[in-house]
C-alpha cells in the first residue's frame, strides 16, 4: 500500500516508518521538524519531506495515489502553560482539519490517527460501598495530607481502579488532551460525512529508544532515564503507587502496521497498551536496577492535575485489530535503561 506518514522523523513516527517499510509498504514520509520535538537546528532525515500538515496545497501534491494516511504529527506533552494552547490547537487540530479536507480532495478514504489515553482523563474507579464512581480532581486537602488515592464523594472510602475500555467517558484534563480529543472528533465527523474509515490508536504511556530527553513536556520514563544517566536518583511523585500501562514504541509501531493493513468501517478507537499495568515506583525501580544507579526517591510531592491511575483494557485491539503487545514492560524498561535518547526543546509556543 502507499502510505502517507506524517511526523515521520519523530520518536514514534520513525519507528512506524521502519515498521511500514519493513512490511513492504511504500511510505511517503513527511515531517515539519518542529524544535519542540527535534531540538533546535535538527536536519531533515534522508527521504523525509519537510511539509507542514497545515498547508493544504503541499498536501494536495503528496496525497496523489495514497491509500491510507498514518497521522503521527503532533505537538505533545501535557501542556505546561496556558500559553501552549494555541500551539496544540494549531498543529494538532487545525492541522488535522486541513489534512482531512485534503484527503477528501484526493479521494483518500482511510486514516490511522495517533490518539492518546489522555482523552479519558482519569481511569475508572469503584468503592466497596459506593460502587462505580465518576471521579473528578482529587481534593487539594487530601493531596497535601499525603492521601493520593481517590475517595468516594459521600462515603470517603478509598476507591480502587478498574481498567478502561474504549467506551469509557472521555474527559480531557490538559490542553494536550483537549487537542487529541478534538482530533478524534474531527476525524469521526469526517468519517461520517464522507463514508471514510478512521482507526484512532489511543496510545498509553509510550517509551523506548530515541525518546526525547527530559523537558517539562517529556513522559516520566524519559525523565527517570535522564536522571539516572546524570547519576541522580529518579524523583517519584506522590507515593509512587500511581498506575499506568507502559507500552514499548516497537508495539506502537506494530499497532500502526496492523491498523494500516486492516481497514475497519467508520470511526473506531482502540487502547494501545501492553495490558500489564505497573506503578510509577516500579518503573523507577526497574530503570535504577537495570542501570545499577541510585535507588528512586519517593518525594510525596504531586503535580496538580495529574491523574492517579489510568489502566487500559487492551482486549478490543486484540480481537478487532489483531494487535497484541509483544514487549513486557519489565523487559522493555531494562533495555530502555541504556537506549539512546533524542534532544528536544519541548517548548511548544515558539513553533506556532
Ligand atoms: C503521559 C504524557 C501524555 C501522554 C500519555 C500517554 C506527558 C507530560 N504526559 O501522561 O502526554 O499522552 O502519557 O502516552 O507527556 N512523575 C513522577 N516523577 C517525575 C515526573 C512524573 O513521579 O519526574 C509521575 C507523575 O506524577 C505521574 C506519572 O509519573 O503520576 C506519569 O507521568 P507522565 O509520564 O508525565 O504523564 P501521564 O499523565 O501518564
Amino acid at each position: 500500500m502507499r502510505v502517507l506518514l506524517t511526523g515521520a522523523a519523530g520518536f514514534i513516527g520513525s519507528h512506524v516508518h521502519r515498521a511500514l517499510t519493513g512490511a513492504g509498504h511504500e511510505v511517503v514520509p513527511l515531517d515539519l521538524m518542529v524544535p519542540a520535538a527535534h531540538g533546535p537546528g535538527a536536519t531533515v532525515p534522508d527521504g523525509v519531506r519537510r511539509v507542514d500538515v497545515r498547508d493544504g496545497e503541499l498536501l494536495d501534491a503528496v496525497l496523489r495515489g495514497v491509500d491510507v494516511v498514518c497521522h503521527q504529527a503532533a505537538v505533545v506533552g501535557a501542556g505546561v502553560s496556558a500559553q501552549d494552547a494555541p500551539a496544540y490547537a494549531s498543529h494538532n487540530d487545525f492541522g488535522t482539519a486541513v489534512l482531512l479536507a485534503a484527503m477528501d480532495r484526493a479521494g483518500c478514504r482511510r486514516l490511522v490517527l495517533a490518539s492518546s489515553m489522555v482523552v479519558y482523563g482519569e481511569g475508572r474507579y469503584r468503592g466497596e460501598r459506593c460502587g462505580p464512581v465518576d471521579v473528578g480532581l482529587r481534593r487539594p486537602e487530601d493531596l497535601e495530607a499525603g492521601i493520593f488515592e481517590h475517595r468516594g464523594p459521600e462515603t470517603g472510602e478509598i476507591l480502587v481502579w478498574d481498567s478502561v475500555g474504549e467506551d469509557a467517558a472521555v474527559r480531557p484534563r490538559s490542553l494536550y488532551a483537549a487537542s487529541k480529543l478534538a482530533q478524534e472528533n474531527y476525524a469521526a465527523a469526517w468519517a461520517a460525512v464522507t463514508g471514510s474509515c478512521v482507526t484512532a490508536l489511543r496510545y498509553h504511556n509510550v517509551y523506548g529508544a530515541d525518546m526525547p530527553r527530559d523537558t517539562p513536556y517529556s513522559g516520566v520514563a524519559a525523565i527517570f532515564r535522564s536522571a539516572l544517566e546524570a547519576g541522580r536518583p529518579p524523583q517519584v511523585y506522590e507515593d509512587g503507587g500511581q498506575t499506568r500501562d507502559f507500552v514499548h514504541v516497537s508495539d506502537i509501531a506494530a499497532a500502526n502496521l496492523a491498523a494500516v493493513e486492516r481497514p475497519l468501517p467508520g470511526f473506531q478507537p482502540f487502547n494501545i497498551s501492553s495490558g500489564r499495568p505497573i506503578t510509577i515506583l516500579e518503573v523507577a525501580t526497574a530503570l535504577s536496577a537495570a542501570r545499577g544507579g541510585p535507588q528512586p526517591v519517593v518525594t510525596g510531592r504531586y503535580r496538580p492535575g495529574d491523574v492517579r491511575h489510568i489502566v487500559a483494557d487492551p482486549n478490543r485491539a486484540g480481537y478487532a485489530l489483531g494487535f497484541v503487545a509483544a514487549v513486557d514492560p519489565m523487559d522493555g524498561l531494562a533495555a530502555f535503561a541504556f537506549a539512546p535518547l533524542r534532544d528536544s526543546a519541548g517548548i511548544c509556543a515558539p513553533s506556532l
